[in-house]
């Protein structure tokens, strides 16, 4: 399976040390991966690509590696406001696509992306890689199964430092033209996306928005993530999107939400968590401890010793032992990629169309439409699926 991966910076190189991975855990994978091209507008990315990662070749320009014929896959892990034309490009070309969330800057955007992978008939994926952390993927289990008994609230938030110092430079993510919107796009997407897995479809939302840090320093053209530092006295640039983004909500199955996410916020480091409370149970999840969950089941506890328990991952839960036997043996964020890039090629491979792909991103965006409405008219407002015609 010839792999494509544009964009070599943090996610092109998880995706690509991903696919090195697979079939050294995987002995019945799918398809064997191959490393083909790598697209950097950035020359040196493409030459460690070659030299470091093994692809055969590469190239500044996304349209040569999205056009060769040795590749089936294109993984689009450029900055947002691109993912658009790349993905668009790839379908057009007939490739099947994985693209990084949000896929596109703007709902407008995510809901063309989608339109065009449904003509072209290509399978889809998107990089909400949370869905794949083998608690959660068990916590979805105990849900479905009813274990939790009828839900009544549900409780998401991102909270990361990334944005939190000032002198944090003024990265694409900051800035609008090369993002879109802020961290509505960028994290409160993942912990709305795990909701809508756990509690089903959203039906309204009541939201805020803010940015608190409004100008940063300027980095230089082409150089500088959201974790690279400016000096005092550097030239500054204003920030064009949000740092904050909430809301309450109402889930279609008359549970109640609330949501929070922010970059610039000081203590929480990468707090992606959810709690999900039933009349039955509930379960709380910290990507910070990803190998640990804590649940309460009215079922399973008496009087006297009731409480959390906390359950430590292991080699009992989905696809973990593929890593580390045992129990309480920790994975890490990375493997969160290899399992989703292994279901990626296992849908490539049958045909039958990957969850998550574009139509999950678009429920997705059809939430974050109305949340930029709310942050507009200051009131509820109702989610409707984001036309894509
Ligand atoms: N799933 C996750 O948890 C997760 C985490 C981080 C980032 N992301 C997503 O991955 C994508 C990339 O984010 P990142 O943090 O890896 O960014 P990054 O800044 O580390 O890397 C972006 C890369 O794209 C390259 N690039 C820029 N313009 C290009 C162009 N025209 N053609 C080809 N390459 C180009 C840059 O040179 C850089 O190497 C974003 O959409 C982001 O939202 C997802």
């Amino acid at each position: 399976m010839g792999i494509a991966v544009i964009g070599f910076g943090w996610m092109g190189q998880a995706h690509s040390r991903s696919y090195l991975r697979i079939p050294t855990l995987f002995a019945d994978r799918p398809a064997t991966p191959e490393l083909v091209v790598c697209a950097d507008s950035v020359p040196a990315r493409g030459e460690e690509a070659v030299r470091s990662f093994g692809f055969v070749r590469s190239t500044t320009d996304p349209a040569v590696a999205i056009e060769d014929p040795d590749v089936d896959v294109v993984v689009v892990a450029a900055p947002n406001m691109l993912h658009e034309e790349l993905c668009v490009a790839a379908a057009a070309a007939g490739k099947h696509v994985f693209c990084e969330k949000p896929v596109g800057g703007t709902p407008d955007q995510t809901a063309r992306v989608e339109k065009a992978a449904r003509a072209a008939g290509v399978i889809t994926g998107v990089g909400y890689n949370y869905r794949w952390a083998p608690l959660v993927m068990y916590a979805r289990q105990l849900i479905e199964a009813g274990a939790l008994g009828e839900i009544t609230n549900y409780r998401g938030r991102f909270f990361s430092m990334y944005g939190a110092d000032p002198l944090g430079l003024l990265s694409w993510r900051f800035d609008h033209d090369g993002a879109g919107y802020g961290v509505s796009s960028d994290i409160l997407s993942h912990v709305m996306d795990l909701a809508m897995m756990l509690n089903g479809p959203i039906a309204e939302v009541c939201g805020l928005s803010e940015t608190f840090i409004k100008e940063r320093p300027l980095p230089r053209p082409g150089e500088g993530t959201h974790y690279d530092r400016g000096r005092p006295g550097d030239p500054t640039g204003p920030v064009t999107n949000e740092d904050y983004a909430g809301c309450f909500a109402r889930f279609e199955n008359g549970s109640i939400g609330n949501f929070e996410s922010s970059r610039a916020i000081v203590g929480p480091q990468s707090q992606m968590a959810f709690e999900i409370y039933g009349t039955k149970g509930s379960i709380m999840w910290n990507l910070e401890t990803m190998n640990e969950m804590q649940i309460f089941l009215t079922d399973a506890t008496d009087n006297l010793h009731d409480g959390y328990t906390t359950v430590y991952a292991g080699d009992r839960y989905p696809y973990h032992g593929a890593f580390v036997p045992g129990d309480a043996n920790a994975i890490g964020y990375e493997d969160l990629k290899v399992i989703e890039d292994l279901n990626f090629l296992s849908a490539v491979v049958s045909g039958v169309q990957h969850q998550p792909g574009f139509a999950e991103a678009l429920a997705y965006v059809s939430v974050q439409s109305a949340l930029i409405r709310s942050w507009q008219s200051g009131s509820w407002e109702k989610v409707d699926s984001v036309r894509i015609d």
